[in-house]
C-alpha cells in the first residue's frame, strides 16, 4: 500500500467535502464528493449529478476523473470519497471501472464517512481481476 500522511489524507478529505457541497441531487438528496490527486500534485473534484432519467447519473468519481483527464492528466495518487451517510462510502462498480482505466491497481481510495472518519482500501481490493487494455492483447 502506498503510504500517504495523515494530513494529507485529512486535506483530501476536507476537498471532497467541499466539492459535496455542489452535488445535484434533486432525486435521492443524497450528495457525494470526491477528491482525486494528480501525480503532479493537482486536486480534482467532483460532486453527483443526477439526472431525471436516473441512467445519466454520474457519480462524484467520475465526474473528477474525468475532468482530469479532459485536462490531460493521466497519472493519479490517490482519490478520495465522502458522502452524506453513516457510513465509509465506497467507489460503485462503474467508478472501479473507470478508475481502473486510468489509475494503477494499487492507488489508494480513501472512503470517508459524513465525519470524516475514513478507511483506505487498494484500488485492486475494490476490483479484482480488472477488465483492462491488457485483456484484449491477442498474443
Ligand atoms: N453515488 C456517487 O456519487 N458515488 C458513489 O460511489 C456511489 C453513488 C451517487 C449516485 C447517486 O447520485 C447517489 O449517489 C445515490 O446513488
Amino acid at each position: 500500500m502506498i503510504q500517504l500522511h495523515e494530513y494529507e489524507i485529512k486535506k483530501m478529505i476536507s476537498y471532497a467535502a467541499e466539492a459535496r457541497e455542489r452535488a445535484y441531487v434533486p432525486y435521492s438528496g443524497f450528495r457525494v464528493g470526491a477528491c482525486l490527486k494528480t501525480a503532479t500534485g493537482a486536486y480534482y473534484l467532483g460532486c453527483n449529478i443526477e439526472n431525471a432519467g436516473f441512467t445519466p447519473t454520474n457519480c462524484a468519481e467520475r465526474t473528477a476523473i474525468f475532468k482530469a483527464v479532459y485536462d490531460g492528466e493521466r497519472n493519479f495518487e490517490a482519490i478520495a470519497i465522502i458522502s452524506d451517510g453513516v457510513n465509509y462510502i465506497a467507489p460503485c462498480g462503474v467508478c472501479r471501472q473507470v478508475l481502473a482505466e486510468f489509475c494503477k491497481p494499487d492507488m489508494p481510495v480513501i472512503c470517508a464517512d459524513r465525519d470524516g472518519n475514513y478507511i483506505i482500501h487498494e484500488l485492486r481490493v475494490l476490483l479484482p481481476m480488472a477488465f483492462t487494455a491488457a485483456d484484449m492483447e491477442d498474443k
